[in-house]
């Protein structure tokens, strides 16, 4: 089945809605991926990241996608063959720090949403044009920060964003108080010296720490 890009959109936005943080993650070792899992949704964070960056990732992707609650994504979708392999795995939705046709063709011809990434407003209106309006903005402390989120929100204010990049529990507040932006990424919930120790009860308050970022006040 093919994936029209205003679809796939609506389907990214529906899941970024789920919670204010999506954990981006790094996992080495197989059997942290379920327990990493567990503890993330339980502190209230269900929509989850797993970078494509280490050879145990899409084993992880199967591991954590029958997680109760859990929505798994493959992150850093780069090729077409990426995107199949993520999705043979079980990712929900994919997400790229930026976009190429060939990686939103394959997207589309996979039934795979995509969260596409931009950094500036010619990738934005370029994304746009083609039916993407829920966008990773990255990297986004390096590109300017919360100002330039609200910056690029005054012409576009269609596009909806999700920041990625440089975020922590210090500064999320100063993106998720904008009115395009609908949740963040961060890969501060889930520290790679946490996972390696197995100190899931440490990462659950952290996530449940992001969580309540979205909370108003
Ligand atoms: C990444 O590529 O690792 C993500 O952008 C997360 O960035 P962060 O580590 O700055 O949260």
């Amino acid at each position: 089945m093919t994936l029209s890009a205003p679809e796939a959109s609506r389907r990214t936005r529906e899941i970024c809605a789920l919670a204010p943080i999506v954990p981006v993650l790094v996992i080495h070792d197989v059997r942290h991926a379920r327990p990493l899992a567990e503890a993330l949704v339980a502190g209230g964070l269900p929509v989850l990241e797993v970078t494509l960056r280490t050879p145990a990732a899409l084993e992880a992707i199967s591991a954590m996608a029958s997680v109760s609650g859990g929505h798994v994504g493959a992150g850093t979708l780069i090729t077409p063959e990426d995107v199949r392999a993520a999705k043979q795995a079980g990712a929900s939705f994919g997400v790229s720090p930026g976009a190429t046709d060939a990686l939103l063709d394959a997207c589309e011809a996979e039934d795979m949403p995509l969260l596409p990434g931009c950094a500036t407003a010619t990738e934005a209106l370029r994304l746009l044009a083609r039916g993407y309006d829920m966008l990773k903005f990255f990297p986004a402390e390096a590109s300017g920060g919360a100002p330039a989120v609200k910056a690029i929100g005054a012409p576009l204010p269609q596009i909806t964003f999700c920041p990625t990049g440089g975020i922590s529990l210090t500064n999320a507040k100063s993106y998720l108080s904008l009115s395009n932006v609908l949740c963040a990424g961060g890969s501060w919930v889930a520290p790679n010296d946490l996972i390696q120790a197995g100190k899931w009860s440490e990462i659950e308050a952290l996530a449940k720490a992001a969580s309540l970022l979205g909370r108003p006040g």
